[in-house]
């Protein structure tokens, strides 16, 4: 993998005054770090990732991000964000050539500009950093002194000649590793770190949806953003199968030695088809039946993670992207408990988005209870892209 990107959490919010970590903290129902994670699921490069969080969060933050597509590494932070840069440019695998450090606060930066600052790298640039312009106008005033109190110094500043930074700033692994080796002390950010130690760093073009989530009322923007603009779509489905005791058992994507299986057109997992079923109507494109049915020879025998997916791809098509699974298995057996959070994982990294799995029995009644088979209820949520 030649693109890292380090994704920098590891602060603690007090502008914010949340309770959890900032990074932790939901915007509508997912936390800005899991939001970084989705939206970098969409973007087509091939990159690891780096999460850097605060003492106490790596296995949180590992249970939360089991949906990424990309292959993560969690580390621990230090007491400003140069140190968890740091920490994190120390996990860095090597064979990078370019590395993309970004705030987790900024949790709605849209991929669009992911792709402006690679690119720019890929064109030989050594740093790349997006910009907005400013709006208001600026000023000089003494330094450290209150506002709005304060003396004015020297001229309006010149707007067009300034510009507000994000992140993901960019930069060529090697020369920042070297400029974080050779600079010592704090910085505001990393383009700070590479031009003081010489480099050239260029701008491109930022997007404001990407603001930093740093006071209580920019949180409230990002909810507005997104449910807000979001148009949700919510599908629920039941799967049943009689168990077959001669053929294996599959459920959630996993294989269950020594346990009977289910009988049924592909391997009968009752799980994924409740979830695919459940992904279709949320998105209004029927069901199971309409797009894999018995009629559909290229499925039969098919696992069924083909099925889901072809799914996935659909409901991509038609504008959603997945924000989340929920699915309860109800059976005798096999019991879930004991592999419950490998199967979630499972379900988390095919799905692409968090999925909770758990099970119930129904006290001996109807055909799972008598031990017939074995039943899936899944209900998904999906958002407009
Ligand atoms: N950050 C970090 N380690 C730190 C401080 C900050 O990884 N020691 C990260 C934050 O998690 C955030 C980004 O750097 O994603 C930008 O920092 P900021 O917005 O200032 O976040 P906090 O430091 O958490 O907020 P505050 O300054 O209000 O405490
Ligand atoms: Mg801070």
């Amino acid at each position: 993998m030649t693109t890292a990107v380090v994704i920098v959490a590891a602060g603690s919010g007090t502008r914010l005054g949340s309770r959890a970590p900032k990074a932790f903290t939901p915007v509508d129902g997912a936390s800005m770090l899991e939001r970084c994670v989705t939206s970098l699921n969409e973007w087509s490069i091939e990159c690891s990732l780096i999460v850097v969080v605060p003492e106490g969060w790596v296995q949180p933050a590992r249970e939360l991000l089991t949906h990424s597509r990309h292959p993560v590494t969690v580390v621990v932070g230090g007491a400003e964000r140069t140190d968890s840069v740091r920490a994190g440019l120390a996990a860095l695998e090597p064979g990078v050539q370019h590395v993309l450090i970004h705030d987790a606060a900024r949790a709605l930066m849209p991929t669009e500009v992911f792709d402006r600052v690679l690119e720019a790298l890929k064109q030989g640039h050594v740093g790349v950093i997006p910009l907005l312009p400013v709006v208001d106008t600026l000023v000089s005033r003494e330094a450290g002194s209150g506002v709005p109190e304060t003396m004015l110094t020297g001229d309006t500043v010149d707007r067009s000649s300034v510009g507000a930074v994000q992140t993901p700033q960019g930069f060529k692994a090697e020369e920042l590793l070297a400029a974080y080796t050779k600079i010592s002390g704090d910085f505001g950010d990393d383009a700070g770190v590479m031009r003081k130690a010489g480099h050239t760093v260029v701008g491109v073009a930022g997007d404001s949806r990407g603001f930093k989530i740093t006071y209580p009322e920019d949180l409230l923007r990002a909810e507005f953003l997104v449910s807000g603009s979001t148009h949700t779509r919510v599908g629920t489905a039941l799967d049943v199968h009689l168990f077959d005791p001669q053929s294996p058992l599959w459920l959630a994507g996993l294989e269950w030695p020594g346990e009977p299986g289910l009988s049924g057109h592909s391997d009968g997992d009752v799980v994924i088809h409740a979830i695919v079923d459940a992904l279709l109507q949320a998105a209004g494109l029927g069901d199971i039946g309409t797009h894999f049915g018995t009629d559909r020879p290229e499925f039969a025998g098919a696992r069924s993670e083909v099925f889901l997916a072809r799914t996935l791809a659909l409901v991509h098509e038609a504008g959603y992207r997945v924000a989340s699974v929920g699915v309860q298995v109800i059976a005798n057996s096999p019991k879930i408990g004991p592999r419950r959070l490998e199967a979630q994982a499972h379900l988390c990294a095919l799905v692409g988005a968090p999925v909770a799995l758990s099970a119930t029995t129904t006290d001996g009644l109807g055909l799972t209870g008598r031990g017939e088979g074995a039943a899936a209820l899944a209900n998904a949520v999906l958002h407009s892209r």
